[in-house]
């Protein structure tokens, strides 16, 4: 049977300082991820493994030590973190305190709620439809994107319900396998000791 393979990128800059979004490089604990991600794979000995990394560095990044390992790798826009508009590159405690409505307003309806001049998890579920449509033609595909987008992804294969999307834990340096069985899919989380 085929499988999807989910990863965030590894730990990077703007993560260690507790900031949305940004293009920040890996930090050195998101290198390492990098390199036992690749451990990982070279045991798993995938078949024809398809490697889809967002175009954001810490993406690109983290997919490119495992590029000699896939059959393809290509960088794809729509699988970029969710555009939090004018709060790209603050902190949480940032955003509560200079847009106090703004953070109330997501935290009473997180789906929908939409970023001043960026997107909602609603937007986001329909700019990732034409891949997930996609994903679920291939065999062994591995995506290297960020918690939002994978939250989405994840919310289609187990129906999660648009309210609960928002909150679906996907933790750091952690790959979530996909497989597909006949009605559903099983999934296993493995997790690095980073
Ligand atoms: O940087 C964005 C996060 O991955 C999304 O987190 O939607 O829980 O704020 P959040």
């Amino acid at each position: 049977p085929r499988s999807i393979y989910l990863t965030r990128h590894g730990e990077s800059e703007y993560n260690r300082m507790g900031r949305l979004g940004g293009d920040s490089p890996l930090s050195e604990n998101g290198m390492k991820y990098a390199r036992r991600l690749r451990e990982y794979f070279e045991k798993e000995n995938v078949r024809d493994l398809r490697i889809w990394s967002s175009q954001k560095i810490r993406a690109a990044q983290t997919a490119s030590f495992l590029k000699d390992l896939a059959a393809h790798t290509e960088f794809w826009k729509p699988l970029e973190e969710i555009d939090a508009g004018i709060c790209e590159g603050l902190t949480y405690e940032e955003i509560a305190s200079r847009y106090p409505k703004q953070f109330n307003d997501r935290d009473k309806d997180k789906y929908h709620y939409r970023y001043p001049s960026g997107e909602s998890y609603e937007d986001l579920v329909a700019r990732l439809e034409p891949v997930i449509m996609e994903l679920e033609r291939q065999s062994n595909v591995l995506v290297v994107s960020h918690q939002a987008v994978l939250r989405c992804i994840l919310a289609y294969f187990y129906n999660v319900n648009p309210s609960e999307l928002p909150y679906v834990k996907v933790p750091l340096h952690s790959v979530l396998k996909l497989t597909p069985v006949a009605y559903g899919c099983n999934a296993e989380t493995i997790p690095f000791n980073i």
